[in-house]
C-alpha cells in the first residue's frame, strides 16, 4: 500500500489517507480480507501522529470499507468493493474535499449530528402560514408562471428598495438586480467585474463561497488580516499598493465567520482607499438584518458617495433559504454587465417565488418576522458565549453583535483536523477554520454557528467540544513531557 500525502493540501492528512485507501479498495488493489498496516506502523511510515492514522482508519470504518478486530488488526471489509452506500443517520459525516460549501450542506444528511458547523437559520422560524398565503396568491396569477423580466420582478425590486431603507440605503428599483441568493450575487459580480488574473482582496478570515467562486473564475486571491474592528486599514492600504486589486470583497456587518462588524471609522477609510485606488468593493450583507444589539451598523453602501460599492443581500438567513432569492444593488453603469452574467447563469430567478416574496413584503410581514428571528437567535448567541466561558476557557473567541456564527481560536499546538475529527466522533459538527482562508494556516480555528439549536443543545455541544479539547491538551502535554525527559542531559 503506497500513499502520497501532501502537507500543503487543504485536505487534512487523515482524510488524504482515507481517500487513497478507499481508491485502492475500489480499484481492487486492496482485496477484501487484506490486512492494513497497524496504526503504529502506518504512522511511522508516513510521519503521521498515531491519532491521525487512527482517525483515517476510523473514517474508513465509518464508510463501511474496513473492519477492525481488537488484537487482530484492520481488514478490508467483505463487500467493500460494491458501489458507495448512501449515507445513513448513524454514520460520522466526512469532509470529502469537494469544497467546504458542499460538505456543510451534506451535514444535514446526518440527523444525529449536533451541527454547530452550519450558519443556517432555524426552520422553526420559517413563517409558513404567511408564506403559504403569499405563494397561493402569486400562483393565481398566470404571469407568475412566465419567465418574467431579466432584472427581476418589478414589484419585488420596488419592495427591495423600500426594505433597504432599513440598512440606511436610498436606492431606486432600477439599481436592483434580483439574484438566486447571495452566492449567485458573488458569482455574477466576479464574472462581470473581474477578468481572469485580476487580484481580488478578501478579509482574512472570510466566507469560503467567495474563495471557491474566485478560484473557479481564475482570479488571484490576496488575504488582508482583520482584527476585532474588521479589516485592518494599514494592511489594506499596503495590499492596494502591492497588488492594484480590481475588487475588495467584505462582509462588513456581522461577518462570516467571525461575526465581527467593521467599525464606523474603518468604513469611511475603506471607501477612501477604494476611491484612491480605483477599486470596487463587493459588500456582502447577508447577515445585516440579523442584529441583536443597538445600534445596528448601516450598510457600507449607504456611505458610498463615489459609487464604488456593489451591494449583495439575500433572504436565505433572514427568511428561508429555499426561496433562493437575493439581490445585487449596483451603480447603474455596472448593471448591464451584471445582468448579462445573471442571464448567462440561469436566465431569470423564478417569477413565482419572486412574486410571492414581493407579496410577503408588501403585506408588511417582514418587521414582525425579524423581531421574532432576532429574539430567537440572541439567547442562542448568549448561550454559546456562556458555554465557551465555561468549557473552552483555554480558547479565544469573538463576541458577535449579530449574525449566526462566531470564531474560536484553539490553543497553540492543537491540530485542527484532528480536533475536528474527534469532535465528529463525539457527534458535534464544527466548521474547520482553514476553509476560511485563501492560504494554508498553521493556527487552528473553528467557526461555530448558533442558529440551528436551542440554548441547552448549544451548551451540550460546547461541553463535548470542551472534553475533546481537554483530551487533546492532555495528550499534547504528555508528548511534550516525554520530549522534555528525552532532551534532559543524561548526567
Ligand atoms: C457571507 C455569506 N455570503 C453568501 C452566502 C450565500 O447565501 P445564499 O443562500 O443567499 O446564496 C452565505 C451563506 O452562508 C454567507 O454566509
Amino acid at each position: 500500500m503506497e500513499l502520497t500525502l501532501r502537507r500543503d493540501s487543504r485536505d487534512p492528512l487523515y482524510q488524504q489517507v482515507a481517500d487513497q485507501v478507499q481508491a485502492a479498495i475500489r480499484a481492487g488493489t486492496l482485496p477484501p480480507g487484506y490486512r492494513l498496516p497497524p496504526v503504529r506502523e502506518l504512522a511511522a511510515r508516513y510521519g503521521l501522529t498515531r491519532l491521525t492514522a487512527h482517525s483515517a482508519y476510523a473514517e474508513l470504518q465509518a464508510r463501511g470499507l474496513v473492519e477492525s478486530h481488537v488484537g487482530r488488526g484492520t481488514f478490508v471489509a467483505n463487500g467493500a468493493v460494491a458501489a458507495d452506500a448512501p449515507p445513513t443517520g448513524d454514520r460520522v459525516p466526512q469532509w470529502t474535499g469537494q469544497g467546504i460549501l458542499a460538505d456543510l450542506l451534506r451535514m444535514s444528511e446526518y440527523p444525529d449530528l449536533l451541527s454547530l458547523a452550519q450558519a443556517f437559520p432555524d426552520p422553526a422560524t420559517y413563517p409558513l402560514r404567511d408564506l403559504r398565503q403569499c405563494l397561493q396568491r402569486a400562483a393565481a396569477d398566470p404571469a407568475a408562471l412566465d419567465y418574467g423580466p431579466m432584472q427581476g420582478d418589478a414589484g419585488l425590486r420596488e419592495e427591495l428598495a423600500r426594505l433597504l431603507l432599513d440598512r440606511g440605503m436610498t436606492v431606486t428599483p432600477e439599481q436592483v438586480l434580483v439574484t438566486a441568493g447571495a452566492q449567485q450575487g458573488i458569482d455574477i459580480a466576479l464574472r462581470a467585474l473581474g477578468e481572469p488574473g485580476d487580484v481580488i482582496l478578501v478579509e482574512e478570515p472570510t466566507y469560503p463561497g467567495v474563495l471557491e467562486a474566485a478560484s473557479r473564475r481564475g482570479l488571484r486571491l490576496a488575504g488582508v488580516p482583520g482584527d476585532e474592528q474588521g479589516i485592518r486599514v494599514d494592511a489594506l492600504e499596503m495590499a492596494c499598493r502591492s497588488y492594484r486589486p480590481r475588487l475588495l470583497y467584505l462582509v462588513p456587518t456581522y461577518g462570516n465567520p467571525t461575526g465581527i462588524s467593521l467599525s464606523a471609522e474603518r468604513r469611511e477609510a475603506v471607501l477612501r482607499l477604494a476611491a484612491a485606488h480605483r477599486m470596487l468593493v463587493l459588500e456582502d450583507d447577508v447577515y445585516g438584518f440579523l442584529g441583536y444589539e443597538f445600534p445596528v451598523p448601516p450598510a457600507l453602501k449607504s456611505l458610498d458617495r463615489d459609487e464604488r460599492v456593489v451591494y449583495l443581500m439575500s433572504f436565505s438567513k433572514l427568511l428561508v433559504p429555499a426561496l433562493r432569492l437575493g439581490a445585487v444593488v449596483a451603480p447603474l453603469e455596472l448593471l448591464p454587465a451584471l445582468g448579462a452574467a445573471k442571464h448567462t447563469a440561469d436566465l431569470v430567478s423564478s417569477s413565482l417565488l419572486q412574486q410571492a416574496l414581493a407579496e410577503y413584503l408588501r403585506r408588511g410581514h417582514m418587521a414582525a418576522h425579524r423581531r421574532q428571528a432576532t429574539a430567537t437567535y440572541r439567547p442562542r448567541r448568549d448561550a454559546m458565549l456562556a458555554a465557551l466561558e465555561r468549557y473552552l476557557q483555554r480558547c479565544r473567541w469573538t463576541r458577535p453583535a449579530g449574525g449566526l456564527s462566531l470564531w474560536v481560536r484553539l490553543p497553540d499546538g492543537i491540530v485542527e483536523a484532528e480536533f475536528i475529527a474527534d469532535a465528529m466522533e463525539r457527534g458535534v459538527g464544527v466548521a474547520p477554520g482553514h476553509a476560511f482562508f485563501p492560504q494554508p494556516q498553521r493556527q487552528a480555528h473553528l467557526r461555530l454557528s448558533f442558529g440551528l439549536h436551542g440554548p441547552a443543545r448549544i451548551e451540550d455541544g460546547i461541553a463535548r467540544l470542551g472534553r475533546v479539547l481537554d483530551e487533546h491538551l492532555r495528550r499534547r502535554s504528555d508528548v511534550l513531557a516525554r520530549a522534555g525527559r528525552i532532551t534532559q542531559p543524561l548526567v
